[in-house]
């Protein structure tokens, strides 16, 4: 049986960001295994990726780590065409990886990306009350790197991870609690002052 889980619905302009449930697998499973969009993501997704490989994902690892509360995953779905989901993003626990996402290629470069990413690091900070949130991506991975850099991040490591594609310098960006409610707020934070 899957755990039920209770986290927040999210909006923003133009997205809806629905927690995720097991019933997304069979839309997500048709829009997420292109090489596109799997290249610079973590070497620990299947390549190529089973035909189940969502529902195997979602029903015995994110959906668990929801209802344990160390994971937050919501799908994405356009407000003008709610029934579709056309992506999905993550917050998790931890040292260095607490934020992911991935969206269905007619949708790219469009800003919807970096329209999530504002509500959900919002809720990071001020709904779940975490001081620092920190994802590594690959430098090579630049819509990746600009979300972050526009975001107000600061690299604080580099380093070689693996991801599906192979082995590739790695930046580990970060932001504070402080730096993101000073941005938000319009102040500039003192310590780049
Ligand atoms: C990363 C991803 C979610 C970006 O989604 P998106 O909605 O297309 O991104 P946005 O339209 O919000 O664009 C964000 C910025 O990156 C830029 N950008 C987007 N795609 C780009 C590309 N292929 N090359 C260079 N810059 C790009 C945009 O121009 C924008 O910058 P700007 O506001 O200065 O113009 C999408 O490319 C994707 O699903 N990639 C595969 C999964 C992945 O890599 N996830 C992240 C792992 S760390």
């Amino acid at each position: 049986m899957t755990p039920e889980v209770r986290i927040a619905g999210l909006e923003t302009p133009r997205l809806i960001l629905r927690p995720l449930e097991l019933a997304d697998a069979d839309q997500a499973q048709k829009l997420f295994p292109h090489w596109e969009i799997v290249k610079f993501l973590a070497h620990v997704i299947p390549w190529p990726y089973p035909e189940d490989g969502v529902r195997t994902y979602y029903r015995d690892q994110a959906l668990p780590a929801m209802a344990r509360g160390d994971e937050w995953h919501w799908s994405l779905r356009l407000k003008s065409d709610p029934d579709r989901l056309i992506g999905g993003i993550t917050l998790r626990r931890g040292e260095r990886k607490n934020r992911g996402f991935w969206l269905g290629l007619p949708w790219h470069r469009q800003g919807l990306m970096s329209e999530a990413v504002e509500a959900v690091t919002e809720y990071w900070f001020q709904d779940l009350g975490f001081g620092v949130l920190r994802a590594p991506k690959a430098v090579a991975n630049l819509a990746s790197r600009r979300i972050s850099e526009k975001q107000g991040m600061r690299v604080i490591a580099v380093e070689m991870q693996n991801y599906v594609c192979g082995p590739l310098e790695t930046e580990t960006w970060e932001i504070t609690a402080e730096e993101w409610r000073a941005r938000r707020s319009g102040r500039v934070p003192a310590a780049r002052a």
